[in-house]
């Protein structure tokens, strides 16, 4: 029986206790998940990005709790069929709670985070330092594991002025520190940093004893986190300068469905191997002789 991977398992992770970083991904579907843990990522983001880079929407604030938690069901129908004899652990299961979802009470987030518990998420994510305390504690107080999410919180895009670095001044490097040691204390089990300097993450990293994710963040946190179709090549529209390409899967995807176009208007595909057949006495009655 395979490992499951757990938040509290997951909450012991430091690198400066001599832990090996977490890698994490996104995944918004079932052969994603399915590639991500034979891979032996440790933990699976259903990520509100599933907007930007499966739905085709330019920002994050277009994707509901019913989204969300119809991707999330998705990766936790591939999870759960996945390679059975892998020796990591199963991927922990971390959905996004999406803008608006834990923006107004209590317990209208709690309601929502079930949601994504109930679709297959084993703990959820959100976004923002301070404020979002009282959502948090409740989440927390719920049972349900919360991920924090600092830096350049892509939701806050408009209040931001864009998708830019937060953090470089001293003052909003101190203003993040200070985030980081609130959202510990409410219960986080680890936070993402997405688009802080390097020396800001490590500061952050440093002062929690929760582990920190980062994206754009530099190598000096617990772990990092980047998006599948980032990693593996398929987005193609953007790419920003923290992202590391390990394959270029659009290129061979295109390539791939030229050649099976050509196929098909060569006649070449599909071939008789490819076809099914009557049996020659089935044929014979029809009057097809030799078509079997
Ligand atoms: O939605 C997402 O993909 C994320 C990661 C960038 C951390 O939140």
């Amino acid at each position: 029986m395979r490992k499951q991977m757990t938040a509290p398992a997951i909450r012991a992770r430091k690198v400066r206790d001599g832990r090996e970083p977490l890698v994490m991904v996104t995944a918004y579907d079932a052969p994603g998940a399915r590639m991500a843990d034979a891979a032996g990522i440790d933990l699976v983001l259903v990520g509100d990005s599933v907007a930007m880079v499966v739905l085709g929407y330019d920002d994050t604030l277009q994707v509901t709790v019913d989204d969300l938690a119809h991707h999330t069901a998705a990766v936790a129908r591939g999870l759960a069929s996945s390679a059975p004899e892998a020796e990591s652990g199963k991927p922990l299961v971390v959905a996004d709670l999406p803008w608006m979802s834990y923006h107004t009470t209590p317990v209208e987030t709690v309601r929502n985070a079930a949601q994504l518990v109930r679709a297959g998420a084993q703990a959820v994510k959100l976004e923002g330092g301070r404020k979002r305390l009282p959502m948090i504690e409740a989440i927390v107080d719920a049972e349900i594991p919360v991920m924090g999410h600092l830096g350049l919180t892509p939701q806050s895009m408009h209040a931001m002025g864009g998708f830019k670095v937060q953090g470089r001044e001293h003052g909003a490097a101190l203003e993040l520190v200070a985030d980081a040691k609130a959202l510990e204390a409410a219960g986080c089990f680890a936070i993402v940093l997405e688009g802080v300097p390097d020396e800001v993450a490590r500061m952050i990293t440093g002062s929690v004893d929760v582990p920190t994710v980062g994206i754009g963040a530099g190598p000096g946190c617990d772990g990092q986190v980047l998006v599948f179709h980032d990693v593996l090549g398929i987005e193609d529209r953007m790419r920003p300068k923290f992202v590391r390409r390990y394959a270029d899967v659009r290129t061979v995807a295109v390539e791939a469905l030229q050649a099976y176009a050509a196929d098909v208007r060569t006649g070449a595909f599909p071939n008789a191997d490819e076809s099914y057949h009557l049996t020659a006495e089935v044929a014979e009655t029809l009057g097809l002789y030799g078509s079997a």
